[in-house]
């Protein structure tokens, strides 16, 4: 993995002289820097659920057959909130980034990147009605006085686009990543990092948000399948156009340097 991630970061800086590149961070490095894993998770621990998902999970989760790790902490560390946005709040996140996204090619020819078929930018200012929802994530995924990320990761995934099996690098992302999905239904895969057999489906609905921390965030790796492997259970999942808008806090730099 981490040949890869070099290659990676040699494509990546070859790409620098793209403008729309320039300020989108490298979050999808498969990182071994377990010592600010550890680290980090620290900060997690403490954190106390704004809500109780007891009960809810099994709408959104499916775990595999082999999976023996704690069901409790998978279901503590993920969470799926169905209909966090209406149809007017997707529309109108949908409506702000368009433009911009359209102006941008789907990248599809770099065998190494972690994503297939996709686009993508960070964006810092949004209009009102936008701002507010983007608070409201905020204030269900992270703690108070949590420092975050101001910069908002909007991935536009083509219908034939596919997320491969990463883990965002510590380096630019704390222990938590909260993401909202617009336009399409889609299944996130989870397997452990190091014992594949542990595998989880989450059934990401169209205007839902998902909250991966912790252990979900760090020890397994997330992946969204292609139309092709869009299955919960038994059920497809046709699986178009995506787009994801993502808040993630800042890594976890004070306890680093203790
Ligand atoms: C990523 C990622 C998931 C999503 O950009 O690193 O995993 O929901 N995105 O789009
Ligand atoms: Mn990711």
């Amino acid at each position: 993995m981490s040949n890869v991630s070099c290659i990676s970061n040699i494509v990546r800086l070859n790409r620098l002289a793209e403008p729309y590149f320039l300020n989108v961070r490298q979050y999808r490095l498969v990182t071994s820097n377990y010592a600010a894993f550890w680290k980090s998770r620290k900060v997690g621990t403490s954190y106390c659920h704004v809500q109780n998902f007891e009960g809810c999970w099994e709408k959104y989760m499916i775990f595999g057959e082999s999976y023996s790790a704690s069901k409790n902490v998978m279901v503590r560390d993920m969470t799926v909130i169905e209909d966090f946005l209406n149809e007017d709040e997707e529309r109108s996140l949908h409506e702000e980034v368009e433009p911009y996204m359209r102006r941008l090619r789907y990248e599809f020819d770099h065998w190494d990147d972690a994503i297939h078929g996709y686009r993508e930018t960070e964006r810092l200012h949004w209009n009102t009605q936008n701002a507010s929802i983007l608070q409201r994530v905020r204030d269900v995924a992270f703690p108070p006085g949590t420092p975050q990320l101001s910069l908002v990761h909007v991935l536009d995934l083509a219908k034939e686009g596919v997320i491969k099996p990463h883990i965002d690098s510590v380096r630019f992302c704390g222990n938590t990543i909260a993401g909202l999905s617009l336009l399409s239904d889609s299944v996130m895969r989870l397997i452990h990092e190091k014992n594949r057999e542990q595998v989880v489906d989450i059934l990401l609905k169209r205007r839902s948000l998902y909250i991966m921390r912790n252990t979900a965030r760090y020890e397994f790796t997330h992946e969204i399948l292609g139309n092709a492997h869009s299955k919960f259970g038994d059920q497809i999942i046709p699986r178009g156009r995506r787009i994801s808008v993502i808040c993630r806090n800042e890594p976890d730099t004070t306890t680093e340097t203790k």
